[in-house]
């Protein structure tokens, strides 16, 4: 019995090595979804340009500052007194498991090409951990964005928020967890003008835990939506309003998960509407499924189906039964 238990143990183990190494090795632990197929280009950040190490807010503001292409290394603890506005051309990279960011958030504002990856993020009470606004070709990677949830919607704000015609952006192997509101793409359902027509954003293997909505909630855009963990996801994980098309295939839901997808246009009580505790009213958007999703105990409500049936790129889909076990052991800071 022991001597079998351990050769399970031992087998299972091997096996996930293995899964994780056959991705390494691959193009996909690479960049992968729009921020890497679009019509303007691969998402490089700084590459070319000098390596800097920062261990303060003020040289990690100078070091990002400008368009000049540059790779900026991030170690120990930085308390961030003001926003950190990051120019174009830049990578942020976490040394080791060191890299912390707290106090302000980070803002990709009228920008282009900038990587973020291997950074813990909390307890951010200025705006959002990450916002994204009028910037095209951001890869958000391997980060870790925790805080609380225990103080309701709006003790903070998002983790990743993209708005304002923002483009080709990918989001992956991030470990979302303890925090209620976590990443809104497009913040106002009265931006149609700006927003129709952007907003293209890949979501895979995020893992997410313990969280209260928007694990994306878009507006007006198009997100493929592929090999996300959630687990304990509270109250509604995918949200698709406003006329926008969500792609969802091969996400595994788990635990006390409420709400897997919604097309519903609603606003929840739950996702802190503006206008009316009951919710707000917004046109319903759309989704399709890709390959089959496992949702859990949670429910579905597609009221429309769109016509985002493929991803215009080449990618990786990871087998339904191997997303937990993988994206567990693949999320977070500490693996790139
Ligand atoms: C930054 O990137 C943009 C877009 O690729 C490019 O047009 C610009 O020249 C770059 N800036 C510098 C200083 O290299
Ligand atoms: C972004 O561009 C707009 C329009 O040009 C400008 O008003 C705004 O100040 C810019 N924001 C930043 C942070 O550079
Ligand atoms: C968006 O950013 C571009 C620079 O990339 C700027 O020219 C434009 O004014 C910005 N638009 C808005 C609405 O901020
Ligand atoms: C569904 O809920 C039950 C009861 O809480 C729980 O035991 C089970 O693990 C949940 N199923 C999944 C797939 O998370
Ligand atoms: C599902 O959508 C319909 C609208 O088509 C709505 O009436 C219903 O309340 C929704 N269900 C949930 C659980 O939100």
């Amino acid at each position: 019995m022991r001597l079998a238990g351990a050769l399970v143990a031992l087998f299972s183990f091997s096996s996930l090595t293995s899964a994780l190494d056959d991705y390494a090795q691959t193009p996909s632990w690479e960049v992968e979804g729009f921020a890497k197929e679009n019509p303007i280009g691969l998402t490089t950040g700084g590459k070319g340009g000098p390596t800097v190490t920062v261990s303060s807010a003020a040289a990690l503001k100078t070091a990002v500052a400008g368009d000049a292409p540059k790779i900026v290394h991030i170690a120990g603890e930085i308390v961030l007194p003001s926003r950190l506005k990051v120019g174009s051309n830049k990578s942020l990279i976490g040394v080791g498991t060191t890299a912390h960011i707290t106090g302000s958030g980070i803002d990709v504002v009228n920008g282009t090409n900038v990587i973020i990856q291997n950074l813990r993020i909390s307890f951010i009470t200025d705006n959002d951990c990450i916002t994204i606004r009028n910037s095209t070709r951001v890869w958000v990677d391997h980060n870790e964005f925790h805080s609380d949830i225990e103080h309701g919607p709006d003790a903070y704000d998002g983790q990743v928020d993209i708005i304002r015609a923002s483009d080709w952006i990918t989001v992956s192997w991030n470990y979302f967890h303890d925090h209620w509101k976590s990443s809104l793409v497009g913040n106002d359902d009265t931006f149609r003008d700006i927003d129709s027509g952007h907003l293209h954003i890949t979501y895979h293997h995020n893992y997410w835990r313990n969280e209260g909505t928007r694990g994306p909630a878009g507006r007006f855009g198009h997100q493929h939506v592929y090999n996300n963990l959630y687990v304990d996801f509270r109250y509604q994980a995918l949200h698709s309003r406003s006329d926008n098309q969500m792609l969802v295939e091969g996400n595994v839901f788990r635990g006390q998960t409420r709400e897997a997808l919604s097309t519903y246009g609603l606003v929840i009580p739950d996702d802190s509407p503006n206008t009316c505790v009951c919710g707000d009213e917004e046109l319903d958007g759309f989704a399709n499924l890709g390959a089959a999703n496992d949702w859990g105990n949670a429910t579905v409500n597609i009221t429309q189906v769109g016509t985002f049936t493929k991803a215009p790129y080449k990618y990786k889909l990871t087998q339904l039964e191997e997303v937990e076990e993988l994206v567990k052991a693949g999320a977070g800071i500490g693996k790139v």
